[in-house]
């Protein structure tokens, strides 16, 4: 078999079989098949897709390039949640600790930013000393001790997607439903979940940007979990504005710690007791999920999921005492105004643009060797369907240096779009694929 025959294959919209893909991954795994020939391949998925028999073979063989982690040996249902990607989106953070105060046992395998979304691993990375690189045996100990562990891919965890993730990151392959099916469904469910709820993103800051693509997504994903006996249960969500009012690590997780004492962003909040509900319900720890939902808000209201929070905080080597105290976190050394140029309403807040505009100041990667800057990003001031005035503020920039600010600013300027009508509310849930 020779590389360049499969992308030449692919690149003509020809199926390729288990032992072809196999190939493919394996030889990128394990260094035998270059960058350069795997972006090639990418790039010829992107625009040929795949068939289901193309992604499940694919699927299997990324949850086969590492071990599958045995978590049977803890008793309840293992229900992990995850999202196709936004901006703003911190839910992860929220519905994972409403879920294991519940009682849920939640073994959270995340990801990073990519393209101009955010990512929970970076994110709970910005608290100080928070370590995510847990060894399989740390994360099973911790499951069995606090209900709730977050890691990522490892090198012992489905690798393959790791190596695909970034590569993809750095070549405008992110959107393609095959590629994020199988880099979503290896990651879980070589996690030894037992169930998975998912929110799949759809809008302006989503990759899919059409509900068709959301819900086809959705039902690929469904599919694949189906097929490996897993319960699989995924919202379609609203992703044409951020999620809550900060983007970026650090001011996601002040954000996610507000919300989890009871202060935080309506939108936020909503599709965060929403998400834990249906993991509570899906985790067999209620008959109905009319009563998870009831748990998920008590869980909420008596402080124990922030206490949960905490706890797994500490318990992976972060500082809890900065979920309280917002000046142990990392901290901007600049700020600027964006003002409205106009009196009217905020008819639309183009999601892509704000994450691509926080990326370029730091808060997510270009290339796949760049560090993150846990502290920049920015916070919002108004949200779509609100009035504003001339010259009011629409959002704050938070930077540490200079380089690509005036490009960025511009960028989350253009993103405010200003009408002289109130838009129509939108719908956040669309839509359930079970
Ligand atoms: N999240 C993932 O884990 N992978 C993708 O490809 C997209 C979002």
């Amino acid at each position: 078999m020779r590389t360049v025959d499969l992308i030449h294959r692919k690149r003509d919209g020809e199926e390729l079989s288990a032992e072809e893909i196999a190939f493919l991954v394996d030889g990128y795994t394990g260094g035998s098949i270059p960058d350069y020939q795997m972006s090639a391949f990418l790039m010829a998925t992107f625009f040929s897709g795949m068939t289901d028999r193309e992604v499940s073979s694919l699927t299997d063989r990324m949850i086969g390039s590492g071990e599958l982690i045995d978590l049977s040996g803890i008793p309840g249902v293992k229900v992990d949640k995850h999202s196709t990607g936004g901006v703003g989106d911190k839910t992860s953070l929220i519905a994972a600790p409403l879920a294991a105060a519940a009682g849920v046992i939640v073994p959270m395998v995340s990801g990073r930013a990519l393209g101009h979304t955010g990512g929970t691993l970076d994110k709970l990375e910005s608290i100080p000393g928070f370590r995510t690189n847990l060894t399989v045996d740390e994360f099973r100990t911790q499951l069995a001790q606090h209900g709730l562990a977050f890691i990522g891919q490892t090198p012992q965890v489905a690798p393959a997607d790791g190596k695909l993730y970034s590569l993809r990151d750095a070549t405008a392959t992110v959107e393609s439903i095959p590629l994020i099916a199988s880099s979503i469904m290896s990651k879980k469910i070589a996690s030894g979940l037992d169930a998975l709820v998912l929110d799949v993103k759809v809008g302006s800051g989503a990759f899919m940007k059409r509900q068709v693509d959301a819900r086809r997504l959705a039902q690929m994903m469904v599919g694949i979990g189906r097929r490996l006996d897993k319960r699989v249960q995924a919202l379609i969500t609203d992703m044409n504005q951020p999620l809550g009012y900060a983007i970026g690590n650090a001011l996601e997780v002040m954000e996610v710690s507000q919300t989890l004492q009871k202060a935080g962003p309506a939108d936020l909040t909503r599709l965060s007791l929403e998400l834990a509900a249906r993991m509570i319900y899906i985790g067999k720890i209620t008959p109905t999920l009319d009563e998870a939902r009831k748990l998920a808000e008590d869980r909420l209201m008596d402080g124990s999921a922030y206490q949960k929070f905490k706890q797994v905080v500490a318990a992976q080597g972060g500082n809890p005492q900065a979920l309280d105290r917002f000046e142990l976190l990392p901290n901007a050394t600049g700020m600027r105004e964006i003002l409205s140029p106009r009196t009217g309403f905020v008819s639309a807040i183009m999601a892509e643009d704000i994450g691509r505009a926080s990326t370029m100041i730091g808060a997510g990667r270009s290339r796949k060797e760049d560090v993150i800057d846990p502290a920049v990003g920015v916070i919002l001031e108004v949200k779509a369907g609100e009035k504003v005035d001339a010259g009011s503020v629409l959002c704050r920039i938070y930077y540490t240096g200079e380089e690509n600010l005036d490009e960025a600013a511009e960028l989350v300027e253009d993103a405010f779009r200003i009408s002289g009508t109130r838009p129509d509310e939108r719908e956040l849930i669309l839509e359930v694929v079970s």
